[in-house]
């Protein structure tokens, strides 16, 4: 609703500019003024948002790392209350635990020990997403603790493990085969820069 009056305001700013400025006046200031239509991003800006990991090789997967131990601690102080005790599912989200095996039923059941194929999944998505209601708080340390406490949680990871990059890598999930590719040519969005094929020739073929 707040957004929604927001956006009338700005609808109406808008008019009153066009109304102001008719078609074909063209003034000294609105001719020599720039269009403002954003600004240049340095590298640094953008490595912030370059945050992605490349299953399988792990790359992407930041330095640090952080331990079982220290994960059970950032767990129960930033998950427990929603994803509850030894993430067995709390008031806000289901179990986090167990279900391995089950992809191959008709009960699956999903956790990320049952169903993530690469342990950097897990590490991306925390790093990304959790705590819900503070995403990207973590810092790489506490991403890598946490998620080696699930990974122990789920019986992936011993007592005493400690996930970094090269561990995550290196694990090897239970469902590590269990996504088929897909083989479409349609669905690789192949990046071209010089000589493109016009759109036409690309989209909506049959
Ligand atoms: C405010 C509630 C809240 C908190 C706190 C929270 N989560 Fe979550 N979490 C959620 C919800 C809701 C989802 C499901 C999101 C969805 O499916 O889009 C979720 C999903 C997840 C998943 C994906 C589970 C799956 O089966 O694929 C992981 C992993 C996870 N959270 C880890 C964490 C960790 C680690 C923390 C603490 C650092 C945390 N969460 C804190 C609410 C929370």
């Amino acid at each position: 609703m707040r957004s929604a009056k927001v956006l009338v305001a700005t609808v109406a700013v808008a008019l009153a500019g066009c109304a102001a400025a008719p078609m074909g006046s063209s003034s000294a200031a609105g001719a020599s003024a720039p269009p403002r239509l954003g600004q240049p991003i340095s590298e640094a800006q953008l490595a912030k948002w370059n945050i992605d990991v490349r299953t399988p090789d792990g790359l992407g997967l930041p330095p640090g790392k952080g331990s079982v131990a220290d994960g059970k601690k950032v767990y129960d102080a930033k998950c427990l209350a929603c994803h509850g005790e030894a993430a067995k599912g709390g008031p806000v989200f289901g179990a986090m635990v167990g279900g391995i095996g089950s992809f191959k039923t008709n009960t699956r059941v999903l956790t990320p020990g049952s169903m993530y194929p690469y342990a950097g999944v897990l590490f991306d998505y925390v790093r990304r997403a959790m705590p819900m209601n503070a995403p990207q708080s973590l810092t790489d340390d506490e991403s890598y603790a946490v998620s080696a406490y699930i990974l122990h949680l789920n019986g992936l990871m011993p007592a005493n493990g400690v996930g970094d990059a090269k561990t995550f890598t290196a694990l090897v999930m239970p469902n590590r085969d269990g996504f088929i590719s897909d083989t479409r040519p349609d669905v690789k969005a192949e990046r071209c820069m010089s000589n493109c094929p016009p759109i036409s020739s690309t989209r909506g073929k049959k």
